[in-house]
């Protein structure tokens, strides 16, 4: 980043004062216009609730370009590393900003895999829930614990105890994924097979159980690995802006992880993937997707069509196009011929592009489109969806956690707000008050 000479003037009409306010660059994207200054200077705050022209910091891990529909991961096109790298690497990349050459990924992957059972007091921990315990209600609460039984990597001070829980959080998001979909099934936890990929382990402690052997299916093992990039990591969203905030008072690792997996939880955002299926499987047949686009364009109907629109994309989401293809790849796979789900899906994106509003809008599919067609078809029920995104984004998570701590000023996070409610006024007793 650079501070220019470039700057911008700010002036107040009622009382004809102006500032100037310097321009920061990035390598690319736009300008940032510094603010930091601006309370102390002018009086003024800025005002921006849901953050749509606001910088929250500076970041070297992920660029969107939402006009052009382009996202990188370090300088990586998301397609790129989708066809061509594995999950664990682009964990690696995320957080150390370069691909692991042979002796580092090995490494890398000695680390993360020595860490991926969890503590055996934490499968009684499960018992606490009811059965029927929505998955990421589970995953919330276990993955706050972690700081319960992992203190020892607590201290964010010491960058090798930083580096063990970020080693510890992605090592174990498979495990306890895995554990709350057995959980649920009432199936026995399975603990981990280090012999196995990251992938292969994750659909080994999900799929395969005690009574019979199970064979890795390594087409979805690869469709697995894939999406998993896919959801790895997007700038400052929703929910790694919530870690950064848990983060920012001291908060220790696994409470931040499990701040951003609250947030995450929204149908606005991650929990979006649960929604578009629900939404498919409602529309039933193509011959109703008329009435769900005049719905979603209808002003006073607060239905949306989940899976489309982005805060950022105003484009087709990259992820999207890629997420299509796995689609159709794991489709065939299983042998399932003419999806009514992905037929459903196809059509509908066809005509909402075809139509002024989402045009006008530049609304399109997003990440949460098709994957939930995906993972479905992979034997998964629609509560694991959003379990799967936090497993996948506690990669990205972390990686901003880490990077927090290299800025040279780490300060709290606390924006101010816009006031409207009373001004000072003295108390009524009760026996006056009408
Ligand atoms: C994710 O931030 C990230 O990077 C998130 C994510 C990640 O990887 O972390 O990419 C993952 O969260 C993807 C998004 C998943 N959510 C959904 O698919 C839910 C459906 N989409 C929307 O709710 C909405 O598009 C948002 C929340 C995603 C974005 O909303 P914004 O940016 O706040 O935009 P907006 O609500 O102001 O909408 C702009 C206009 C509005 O119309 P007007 O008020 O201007 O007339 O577009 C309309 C909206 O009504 N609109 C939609 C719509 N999305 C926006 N209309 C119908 N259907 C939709 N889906």
């Amino acid at each position: 980043m650079t501070t220019t000479p470039h700057t911008v003037t700010l002036t107040d009409d009622a009382t004809g004062r102006s500032w100037k306010l310097p321009v920061m660059e990035g390598s690319t994207g736009p300008n940032v216009i510094d603010i930091r200054k601006l309370y102390g200077e002018t009086g003024f705050f800025t005002h921006d609730p849901g953050f749509t022209s606001t910088s929250s910091c500076e970041s070297k891990i992920t660029f969107i370009d939402g006009d052009k529909g382009i996202l990188l991961h370090r300088g990586y096109p998301i397609a790129e590393l989708a066809e061509k790298s594995d999950f664990l690497e682009v964990a690696y990349l995320l957080q150390f900003g370069e691909l692991p050459d042979p002796v580092q990924k090995k490494e890398w992957i000695k680390n993360i895999t020595y860490h991926t059972m969890v503590h055996e007091q934490l499968s009684t921990f499960f018992n606490g829930f009811r059965r029927d315990a929505h998955p990421m209600a589970i995953m919330c609460g276990v993955v706050g614990a972690l700081s319960a039984f992992y203190h020892d990597s607590t201290d964010i001070h010491d960058e090798n105890q930083r580096e063990i829980a970020c080693h510890r959080l992605i090592a174990k998001m498979p495990t306890l994924a895995a554990m709350a979909f057995k959980f649920a099934l009432g199936q026995p936890f399975v603990y981990p097979q280090n012999s196995l990929s990251y992938a292969e382990n994750f659909l080994y402690m999900a799929f395969s159980v005690p009574a019979e052997p199970y064979r890795i299916n390594p087409v979805l093992a690869r469709a697995m690995d894939k999406i998993f990039i896919l959801h790895a990591d997007h700038e400052q969203n929703a929910s790694t802006s919530t870690v950064r905030l848990a983060s920012s008072s001291g908060a220790n690792p696994f409470a931040c992880i499990a701040a951003g997996i609250t947030s995450l939880w929204g149908p606005a955002h991650g929990g979006a993937n649960e929604a578009v299926l629900k939404m498919l499987m409602e529309i039933g047949s193509k011959d109703r997707i008329p009435e769900i686009v005049r719905r979603a364009k209808d002003k006073n109907d607060s239905f949306r069509l989940m899976g489309f629109g982005h805060r950022v994309y105003k484009n087709y989401d990259p992820r999207a196009k890629v997420m299509q293809q796995t689609c159709r790849e794991v489709l065939a796979e299983l042998g399932i011929k003419n999806d009514p789900l992905l037929e459903t899906a196809m059509e509908l994106e066809r005509v909402a592009l075809q139509d002024d509003y989402f045009i006008e809008k530049k609304l399109y599919p997003n990440v949460d489109f098709y994957s939930g067609i995906i993972l479905r078809a992979m034997g998964f029920p629609m509560s694991m969806f959003t379990v799967l995104f936090a497993l996948a984004r506690t990669a990205g998570w972390v990686a901003h956690w880490q990077e927090q701590f290299r800025e040279k000023e780490q300060k709290i996070g606390r924006p101010r707000q816009l006031y409207t409610g009373a001004v000072e006024r003295s108390f009524v007793p009760l026996d006056q008050r009408k």
